[in-house]
Order: structure tokens, then sequence, then C-alpha cells
């Protein structure tokens, strides 16, 4: 099986509407304005789609985080530059909500999030129903959202007790699958006191069923530079850093015949 993950590519836009001018996106548009803009160059994904479409996978994965401040304008942006991926009958695209997706407490912004989830997943499946376990090929892909808008310092994500027992129990079943979660942020992140204002938090036991094997790989973006940390097999933490930022992606292919992970760096 392959399977092609990306992360955090930060469409942005100016605030739309007075309320923008409110509440967090004053922050997050002033960020983008200085600094994501240079950064996050959406023209990247054009190269990304054609490199994906030419590698035939059986999967492609988006750990979030498509937009800087969750807009409405944001999540077009993002859906028009990745229409080459959406709905295509050759392969699945996985996506789960980044921080900066459901980055404030808003009608329109939601509306804007449910709608891309449901378009780039498929119009059957519904962000409300998070966490999802869905099998595709010879592995269990298991869907979280860690997100929820939070105050103006913080870019944390919570693992909510409903989902972690949800998946907690999944990791429990015993079928013989290889079990994989895509979520936004890194189950364990690499500095947890330094990033205190972006860790995730309630994980507990899902770190604990990455340790004892009852969880094979834990897919994630947020930090934005890639990274991994695997055993000889393949198991553990990817992190696909910002596909725009570091013009990188991952490819992941897993042996049905001695069950392995091995994993691609690929520069755009
Ligand atoms: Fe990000
Ligand atoms: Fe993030």
């Amino acid at each position: 099986m392959k399977i092609i993950h990306f992360s955090d590519s930060h469409a942005g836009a100016p605030p739309t509407g007075w309320k923008a001018f409110t509440d967090k996106r004053i922050a997050g548009t002033l960020n983008y304005l200085l600094f994501r803009k240079k950064q996050h160059n959406q023209e990247i994904l054009r190269e990304l789609c054609t490199r994906i479409l030419d590698l035939k996978p059986d999967l492609v994965v988006c750990t979030g985080d498509i937009t800087s401040t969750g807009q409405p304008k944001e999540f077009q942006t993002a859906l028009e530059f990745l229409a080459p991926l959406i709905g295509n009958p050759s392969f699945r695209f996985l996506y789960v909500p980044g921080n900066h997706d459901k980055y404030v407490n808003d009608g329109e912004c939601g509306e804007a999030l449910h709608s891309a989830f449901a378009k780039i997943n498929g119009e059957n499946l519904n962000l409300d129903d998070m966490p999802l376990k869905i099998r595709i090929e010879d592995c269990e892909f298991i869907l979280v959202d860690e997100t929820t808008p939070t105050n103006i310092f913080s870019s944390c994500g919570y693992l909510d007790e409903k989902s972690s027992y949800a998946i907690e129990g999944w990791c429990h079943e015993k079928n013989g699958l290889p079990k994989i979660l895509v979520g936004h942020f890194p189950l364990i992140d690499p500095h947890p006191i330094l990033r205190l204002r972006k860790r995730l938090w309630g994980q507990r036991k899902i770190v604990k069923c990455l340790s004892e094997g009852l969880l094979d790989l834990c897919l994630c973006g947020h930090i934005h530079k890639p990274y991994m940390d695997v055993d000889a097999r393949g198991r553990g933490v990817v992190c696909a850093g910002s596909v725009t930022k570091s013009h990188s992606f991952t490819m992941i292919e897993h042996s049905p015949d001695n069950g392995n992970f091995t994993f691609h760096e690929i520069r755009i």
C-alpha cells in the first residue's frame, strides 16, 4: 500500500467582515501578512498535486492547517489548489483539521470547515462524527479532531475523553490490521516543555497504546519541519512538516509481506 502524507499548507486571506476584527483573527492575519505569506507559497501545491498523481498512491493524507485563520476565503483557496486530488476515483483522500482550521468560534468559519472536510474526505464523512475508523486496503486509519478554538496566546490541541476512550478501544481490537492514527498534533512533542503553548494535551492513554505496540503509526503535522521517530519496522511517529515551507512531502509504503513501513521524504 502506498500512502502520500503532507501537511500545513496554510492558505491565507485578509480578514472578512467586521467580526474578524474583534477576535483572534486580527493576530492571525498580522502573522500571515508579516511571515506566513512569504513562507507558505500556495503555488507549491500545483507541483505537489502533479507529483502525487504521478506516484499513483492508494491513499493521500493531509494532517491539517490548510488555512491560516480558518476563514471561508482561505478554505476556498486551499480547495482550489488541492482540486486535482479531491474526488479522484483512483485513491482515497483523508483530511483532519489543524488548529488554524478551527481558529475561532464563528458560524461562517465553522460552516466552511465542515464543508471542506466533507468535500475532501467524501460527502459521507462528517466532521462531527470524529473520531472515525476507516479501513483502506490492509490498514486501519483512525481520524481524530484534536482542535478547539484557543485564546490568542495558545496553539495547543486537546484530545477529549470521548475520543481518547474510543481510540483506546480500537487500539485494543485484535484484528491483525496495522492501526494508523491520523491527527494534526504530534502525540509526543519533541520539546514538551519549550512548546507548552503549542503541544497536545489529553493524549496520555494513546501514547501508552503506541509504546505497547497496540498503535502502529501516528501521522501528524503542526511542526513545520518534517521529522520521524520510528523503530526498525517503521512503527512510531511521522510528522510531514509544512509542504509549502519545507517543500517536501512523505511517501509511506506498507509491505503486506513483512508488515513493515518504509518512508521516503520527497522534495518538490
Ligand atoms: Fe501549521
Ligand atoms: Fe498547527
